[in-house]
């Protein structure tokens, strides 16, 4: 693959990832445009070896590869895409839970990573959460009595895992109205989250939950969510329950309330090093352990939102190049960021 037009450096050692979970001190083009990255261009191709990693210097919503890195990256799909037996993949699908279980057991939390990018691309989590009541034109009233019900503003994390995400939340977000849900089908991932010593259940709720299932109930009514966060967890659903699964959550949010993904993005490195027999469909793959990732287009993601009544905010490509400097390889993490939110309410129309 060629090298892009301008890049710039980012710090040593932020690739990892393998089939890729996320990699540990997974960064984005924002943290490359902040200060500490952003010291050395590479304005001569020649020297892209010089660094492990580099982070396309551009906006971020429109770095095209050339056509060359394009149909490169599809020829290596096409090549790998005959699907397993349906069998396999029936097994996949039922026991999916278990096979997160058994990452959990292996693993524990020693996935936890230092979030640094989550309140720069999703400033929406910091202390501000009362500008979603100020759009939807005033606090939701809220019926009955459920864990966080007096609280003024609800964020919830689908597909928690260890708390990557949820912990960063409180200890960052003083707002002393806020109330953070959290769920993942993995109970041994939700004990995880509730045994740890950060974990306040004044202020949090860990719950096991499967997205997939569109007639489990959550704790909370419909219409009460300021936030819902899905970050690298919807790639991990069949593609064919992705639609219902987006459309329950989108009936959880207020008025002006905001769903914020980041998820794995198509011809991402960690698709394309998938080895022949994992794949189950187009751009979905069984990795070795039994976990599944789905690798995403903008337009997949748009629709999914769209059909689910939500108004995109943003949506986004992520493209970071990886250097092998051993091997003389590069190649791209490509992740997708999306914000989409429900329609405020329209005020009433004023009367004679
Ligand atoms: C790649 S991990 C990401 C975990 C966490 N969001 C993070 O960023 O650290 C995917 C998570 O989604 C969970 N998950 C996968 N399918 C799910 C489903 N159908 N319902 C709820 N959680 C699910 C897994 O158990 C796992 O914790």
């Amino acid at each position: 693959m060629a090298a892009p037009h301008a890049v710039v450096a980012v710090e040593e050692g932020s690739s990892g990832g393998g089939e890729g979970l996320i990699p540990p001190g997974s960064s984005t083009a924002a943290d490359a445009r902040r200060p500490q990255f952003g010291t050395r261009f590479l304005t001569d191709p020649r020297q892209v070896f010089q660094h492990n990693a580099w982070s396309v210097e551009s906006n971020m919503d429109n770095v095209e590869w050339s056509e060359e890195q394009e149909a490169s990256a599809k020829k290596k799909v096409s090549e790998n895409n005959q699907p397993l037996p349906p069998e396999k993949q029936e097994e996949y699908d039922s026991r999916a839970n278990e096979y997160w279980n058994d990452f959990y057991t292996i693993h524990e939390n020693r996935f936890f990573k230092d979030r640094h990018w989550l309140f720069t691309e999703f400033p929406e989590l910091a202390p501000q959460c009362g500008r979603s009541r100020e759009r939807s034109g005033g606090v939701v009233d809220v019926d009955g009595d459920f864990p966080g019900s007096s609280a003024t503003c609800r964020v919830l994390e689908v597909g928690c895992g260890v708390g990557n995400t949820v912990f960063p939340i409180l200890k960052t977000n003083n707002d002393p109205g806020l109330f953070v849900y959290c769920c993942d089908f993995s109970s041994t991932a939700v004990e995880l989250v509730k045994t740890n010593p950060e974990y306040d259940p004044e202020r949090c709720f860990a719950f096991v939950h499967d997205l997939s299932d569109v007639e489990a109930d959550y704790p909370v009514p419909d219409g009460t969510l300021d936030v819902i966060v899905l970050i690298f967890v919807l790639s991990a659903l069949h593609p064919d329950k992705m639609q219902a699964s987006i459309s329950r959550l989108a009936r959880l949010l207020k008025p002006g309330g905001v769903m914020l993904l980041r998820d794995y993005g198509r011809y991402d490195m960690a698709q394309l090093r998938f080895k022949k027999g994992r794949c189950l469909s187009e751009n979905f793959y069984v990795r070795g352990d039994g976990t599944r990732v789905y690798f995403f287009t903008q337009d997949e993601l748009h629709e999914l939102f769209a059909e689910a009544g939500l108004e995109k905010v943003q949506n986004l490509v992520d493209r970071r190049l990886q250097v092998n400097r051993g091997k003389q390889l590069t190649m791209y993490r490509v992740w997708i960021q999306c914000k989409y939110r429900r329609a405020p309410v329209e005020p009433p129309e004023e009367q004679d």
